[in-house]
């Protein structure tokens, strides 16, 4: 009998089950939004109640839309938002505050005294990261600080710590596994990446107690399995991925020198680096791609916080258009005499620049600039900040080829206007794969794959198809000027 799997994918502003037939097609899909809480500036926390309501919600619309029962589901698979942190209590599985999420920027001035304190090369060693609020451990350390007898509860072992993908398990098995898999632990600033294990100094540093962290697997292993009384059967939780990860892995870039960028709320471009741990000169992390079977694949990353978000504000803020999908056919339409140039550092800026205190700014409107000139720069600043990225990786990488090709996947790549221009600006062909849920394809790959149901790495990277590829068409010289006035408004914009 052929198993179904089912792949979570828990992301920043919605959550979605995604069930796979044996071949590997998608069957249905449950998608539930969720609230975002902004307590203060800079802050962004979500309920972990909330987000695990939406989990149960999402499993059981997959499966009342697939017409399918849990005992059908051969394995499950889970990816997340990474970084985000709950702390939650063993004995009864409650949260003791609000997750807090990737995006907030509480923790910058223990960020900053950290920097002072002239650690931060110690944490770029071991972990691969940089000293800035985006990652876990400070997160987790202001937790600790702040919520009054956290630290005394810590100590005395009452707690569990983890990423979104550590809460759900934990849920998920009625608080048999408290477990993450190696990527999400790569993304939390205590994590050694060269030895594979929670870092004892690290944690010192940040007074952060050992007997709050997870076990730590491969991306497939056995995390335990989803409790019968959830859904009806047990199900083997057999893959889990940050989702970055996952969708390199749903790109089926397992080839040292394959790079894909996920254009979701943000944009993550993930480039594998095999086996080989490169140190970033030009600010971009090393990071865990996936570990399977005990070896370790590393990658270059670089993450930019806003892309997709940046359409949004020009719906939802600007309210120059009704649907983000109408961005491109509007950009199209832009008065080609006009250069302006849209630096959308709406809560920082991220790699390469980490300017935390950059704001949002327009640079060249004219008399004539209207909605069609916004769009077209506000779709630019998406490829223009993944050529930073791009740029950036060349120079890390020498073993790399300098005419990369991209593979795409998120919201936004479904424009082929924003395609063709982030092609041009890169002068490199972009690729857009026939199935775009590749975070998804990615946990379910490696619970499908762990299972025995899907093939292994080699035979799911034959099943990769090209939708369409889009090929640079811009002179070098127009490129040239495009890529200059860019960087000059970036140096206009940074603090
Ligand atoms: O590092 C943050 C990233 O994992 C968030 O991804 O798709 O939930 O915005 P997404």
């Amino acid at each position: 009998m052929s198993k179904h799997i089912l792949a979570i994918d828990q992301g920043t502003t919605s959550t979605r089950a995604i069930i796979f037939g044996a071949d590997m097609q998608i069957v249905s899909v449950g998608q539930k939004e969720f609230t975002q809480h902004f307590p203060a500036s800079g802050w962004v926390e979500h309920d972990p109640e909330e987000i695990w309501h939406t989990v149960l919600w999402a499993v059981k619309e997959a499966l009342k839309g697939a017409n399918l029962e849990a005992a059908d589901i051969g394995a499950a698979g889970i990816t997340n938002q990474r970084e985000t942190v709950v702390i939650w209590d063993r004995a009864t599985g409650k949260p003791v505050h609000n997750a807090i999420v990737w995006q907030d920027r509480r923790t910058a001035v223990m960020c900053r005294k950290l920097k002072a304190a002239g650690v931060e090369s110690k944490f770029s060693k071991k972990t691969g990261l940089l000293l800035d609020p985006y990652f876990s451990g400070t997160k987790i350390a202001w937790l600790l600080d702040k919520v009054p007898g956290l630290r005394k509860r810590a100590e005395r072992g009452e707690l569990a710590a983890g990423t979104i993908d550590t809460f759900l398990i934990w849920r998920l098995t009625g608080g048999q596994a408290h477990a993450t898999d190696a990527t999400n632990a790569s993304r939390t600033l205590i994590y050694n990446i060269a030895e594979n294990a929670w870092d004892n100094e690290l944690l010192d540093i940040l007074r952060i107690p050992r007997s709050l962290l997870p076990r730590v697997e491969d991306c497939a292993a056995e995390f335990g399995s989803i409790d019968k009384a959830l859904f009806g059967a047990e199900i083997p939780i057999l893959g889990v991925a940050g989702d970055q990860q996952a969708a390199t892995i749903g790109q089926a870039c397992f080839e040292p020198g394959m790079i894909k960028s996920t254009y979701g709320t943000g944009c993550f471009a993930v480039l594998n680096t095999g086996t080989e741990m490169v140190r970033s000169k030009n600010k971009l992390l090393t990071t865990i791609a996936y570990r399977l079977n005990g070896e370790t694949t590393y990658a270059l990353e670089g993450s930019i916080f806003i892309a997709g978000a940046a359409v949004q504000w020009l719906r939802d803020g600007a309210k120059m258009i009704s649907k983000a999908a109408d961005a491109g056919d509007l950009a199209a339409q832009a008065d080609s005499t006009q250069t302006i140039y849209f630096v959308p550092a709406f809560v920082g800026l991220g790699a390469p620049h980490w300017d935390a205190d950059a704001r949002g700014a327009i640079f060249g409107l004219t008399r004539n600039s209207g909605p069609a000139e916004f769009a077209r720069a506000t779709l630019e600043s998406v490829a223009f900040q993944t050529r930073d990225l791009l740029d950036a990786m060349h120079k890390d990488w020498k073993a790399g080829d300098t005419k990369t090709v991209l593979r795409v996947d998120g919201g936004m790549v479904a424009s082929d206007w924003t395609m063709q221009r982030l092609a041009d600006i890169l002068d490199a062909p972009v690729d857009r794969p026939r199935i775009l849920e590749t975070t998804a394809l990615g946990a379910a790959w490696l619970a499908g794959s762990k299972a025995g149901f899907w093939p292994g790495k080699d035979g799911f990277a034959q099943k990769w198809a090209l939708e369409n590829r889009f090929q640079p068409t811009m002179t070098q010289s127009d490129r040239r000027k495009a890529i200059a006035g860019w960087r000059d408004a970036v140096r206009r914009t940074l603090t």
